[in-house]
């Protein structure tokens, strides 16, 4: 494709418009590490093994920010394959460029929705789901990442003994994973915490930049659960 933002810009936008995000056309300097095809990302359906050459265990970072976690999980499991969704333009580029610098082989960044994950990730095909820091959404709580409706998705979409992860700043949205994952049979909380960093977790935790900023800046505790998918 022609690094043109011509060619790019109906991709993302329903119209065309007077300025674009320099970082929509950067995206193109990447096509290792970025995806953003919606066509050719639905048809890895099922296929993520094939995608990266191997049948390593595949884990996915929901809202994965400018890359820090993700990057710093592949790069510690060479033998897992990780993929990470995000909608910033930036913050794709920034992600995509620290694991081109590391030539790293088992990672890959996608900009698509949390929420249309099941059009491009198959059936048992996850072993692991993180999130971390997704948007409170206070005034508008139905925006939220993490609710219901997304542990219907993944029930589907991990496999048996997979794995959720959540870290969050916030107490309130803390409390309310803890308060709907009761309502599941599938699933159980195998740890929670509302401190991590004063917990033996803390030792093997990558800090992500949002949890940089609450620890340094806010001085603020950070929540941690862990979930099980059972059967
Ligand atoms: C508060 S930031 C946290 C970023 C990163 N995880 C961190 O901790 O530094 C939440 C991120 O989720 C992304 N995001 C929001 N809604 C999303 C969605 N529906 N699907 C995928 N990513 C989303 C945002 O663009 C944003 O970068």
């Amino acid at each position: 494709m022609e690094n043109s933002i011509d060619n790019l810009w109906q991709h993302f936008f329903t119209f065309p418009r007077k300025n674009y995000n320099p970082y929509v056309v950067k995206m193109l300097d990447y096509p290792e590490y970025l995806g953003f095809d919606k066509e050719k990302i639905n048809e890895t359906k099922g296929k993520w093994n094939d995608h990266f050459g191997n049948n390593n265990p595949l884990y996915l970072e929901i809202g994965s920010g400018s890359g820090n976690f993700t990057n710093g999980m592949s790069e510690r499991h060479e033998d897992r394959n990780y993929l990470a969704l995000e909608l910033r333009f930036k913050r794709l580029v920034m992600s995509a460029d620290k694991a081109k610098r590391r030539e790293a082989k088992n990672i890959f960044f996608i900009r698509r929705k949390a929420e249309e994950i099941e059009n491009f990730i198959g059936e048992n095909e996850l072993d692991g789901v993180y999130i971390n820091f997704a948007d409170p959404w206070d005034e508008k709580l139905k925006n939220r990442v993490i609710q219901a409706s997304l542990f219907k998705t993944l029930e589907v979409l991990l496999k048996k003994g997979g794995k959720i992860f959540i870290k969050t700043d916030h107490d309130g949205y803390y409390s309310d994973i803890l308060e709907f994952m009761s309502e599941f049979d599938n699933y159980e909380v195998i740890y929670n915490t509302s401190d991590l960093h004063n917990t033996e977790k803390a030792i093997d935790n990558i800090k992500t930049e949002f949890e940089e900023l609450f620890l340094c800046k806010h001085n603020k505790n950070i929540n941690y659960i862990e979930i099980l998918k059972i059967k």
